[in-house]
């Protein structure tokens, strides 16, 4: 058991303003309301959404935790100097996307933003600070950030903690509020306790956990290769249904009734997307790599592979179905988020369906209940862009004339040939069927990439109706 020491009181910054910093710090504000909490960002745009009431991410619940404690002790700015100043606990939560370019490219992480966070941080600090490292991050990494703060020029002392974040997005408050376990990895047992402090103010202490510094980095990893290889495993098994007649959700079902498998994390979709999967498959691939571990790197890298697979297979099953064309055709996109409760569209499965369309000369017309319009145009230009960002003239013109984005799903599917399903939003379940199949061309198609519409009914309504992993229906059977 960790002994009880005597801390100064905790003042926390927190460097990165996004999807993991947001969320995180105003929970730990909002449970800790005599702990000051700066979140600083060097984007002042995204600075500014925090401090409106129009926050920069949508998330359920997260608009009311910050407003409790905005103002009180929350506070956000792109002072990061003034911030690092003033705190002993600094986190770090600046993104780390995959490298595009030089060595490791389209597998190694980007460290360029931790590194400058670092060297700011050593740059500014005087006594001694707790830094922690939130975003995800190769092994080892806290080894070169030690590097770099020690370098400091004020005689300031530094301890390095490994915090990994484990909120899903969507789930990210309920996530925060009551997590599963929170990980804190590191050498000094005052540093690791200072932080188990600030958690245990609302979280169980048996689900506190406590390692090495490596070990804690590597979890991370672990933990979202594990969780995406269950969704590329029911996702192979759903193209294996779809060529037999099984129904993937009964096999689910069935094989999740096992107390050794459990039920979640089972559904079969049009391919998991988000900031973290791909990228930390990536990452634990090259890191196996580069420690001359082949047979494991090439184990992990399959399941993105079975995802890129998964994500082909439903847009060339589109066009097969549609009389093998889609050119000229209307297809309503219904939803782009890479899963529902949230505006990220990073890696959505989404905007390769939409990609692998418009090469199809299809006209899409999306609509996403969050996601604005500017983001979907911003993501389907970055996916048509080549490796040093230019974008071919029949490129621009296929996103100019051949997509629309509309503020309603009705609208979206009129005039339409088929409608695509590939975010689970709950609102596509209470929409009028009906009335949606009258203003369509027939056949109604409909491909539900996520398998949450009843099949059977829409087919009774006169839609052709092809999910994911189970038999196709149509009207008369
Ligand atoms: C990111 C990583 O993707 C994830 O792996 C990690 O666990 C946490 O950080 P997320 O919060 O979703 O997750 O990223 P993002 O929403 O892009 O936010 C990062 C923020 O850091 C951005 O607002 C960016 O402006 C800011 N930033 C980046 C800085 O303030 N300084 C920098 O030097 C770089
Ligand atoms: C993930 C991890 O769950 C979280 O612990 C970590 O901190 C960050 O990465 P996130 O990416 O926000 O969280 O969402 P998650 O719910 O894991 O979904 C990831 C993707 O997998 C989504 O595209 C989702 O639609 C897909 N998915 C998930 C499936 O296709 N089927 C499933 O059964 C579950």
């Amino acid at each position: 058991m960790i002994s009880v020491h005597n801390f100064p009181s905790p003042r926390i910054c927190c460097i990165g303003a996004g999807y993991v910093g947001g969320p995180t710090m105003a929970m730990i504000a909002k449970q800790c309301p005599d702990i000051p909490v700066h979140v600083v960002d060097v984007n002042q745009h995204r600075i500014d959404q925090w401090n409106s009431s129009d926050l920069p991410i949508y998330e359920p619940g997260l608009q009311d935790v910050v407003e409790e404690a905005r103002g009180r002790n929350l506070t956000f700015s792109t002072d990061v100097e003034g911030a690092i100043k003033s705190s002993n606990i600094i986190f770090i939560s600046v993104n780390t996307p995959t490298k595009t370019f030089g060595i490791g490219a389209g597998r190694a992480a980007n460290l360029e933003f931790i590194e400058k966070c670092a060297r700011k941080i050593a740059e500014c600090s005087t006594g001694h600070k707790v830094v922690v490292e939130k975003s995800t991050l190769p092994v080892r990494t806290a080894e070169a950030v030690k590097r770099i703060l020690m370098s400091s020029a004020n005689n300031a002392t530094f301890d390095v903690l490994s915090n990994p974040e484990f909120l899903a997005e969507g789930t990210a408050i309920a996530d925060l509020l009551n997590p599963d376990r929170v990980l804190i990895g590191g050498e000094s047992e005052a540093a690791v306790e200072q932080l188990a402090s600030v958690y245990g103010r609302w979280i169980p202490r048996e689900r506190i956990l406590t390692t090495n510094l490596w070990s804690s980095e590597l979890s991370k990893l672990t933990a979202n290769a594990f969780l995406a290889q269950r969704v590329s495993s029911i996702n192979a098994i759903s193209a294996l249904c779809e060529a037999t007649g099984a129904d993937v959700d009964e096999v689910a079902r069935a094989i999740g009734t096992d107390s050794r498998i459990g039920p979640k994390f089972l559904k079969a979709s049009v391919g998991f997307g988000g900031s973290c999967f791909q990228k930390d498959i990536l990452n634990l691939v090259y890191l196996c790599e580069h420690f001359g571990l082949n047979e494991v790197a090439k184990y992990w890298e399959q399941v993105v592979t079975m995802n890129d697979y998964q994500k082909k297979r439903f847009s060339a099953r589109i066009v097969r179905t549609m009389f093998h064309t889609v050119s000229d055709k209307k297809i309503a996109i219904w939803g782009f988020a890479f899963k529902k409760d949230t505006n990220d569209t990073r890696e959505s499965a989404a905007i390769y369906i939409c990609r692998d369309l418009l090469e199809e000369r299809a006209r899409l017309t999306i609509y996403d209940p969050q996601v604005p319009e500017s983001q979907i145009r911003a993501e389907l230009t970055a996916v048509f862009q080549d490796t040093v960002g230019g974008l071919s003239e029949h490129h621009q013109r296929l996103i100019e004339n051949n997509v629309l984005v509309s503020r309603d799903p009705y609208e979206a599917a009129k005039d339409s040939h088929a409608i695509a399903v590939l975010t689970e939003w709950d609102e596509f379940k209470r929409l009028d069927m009906t009335r949606v199949f009258h203003a369509m061309h027939r056949p109604a198609f409909l491909f539900d990439g996520r398998n949450i519409l009843d099949a059977m009914h829409l087919a009774s309504i006169g839609f052709e109706v092809h999910s994911i992993g189970r038999p196709s229906y149509r009207a008369g059977g």
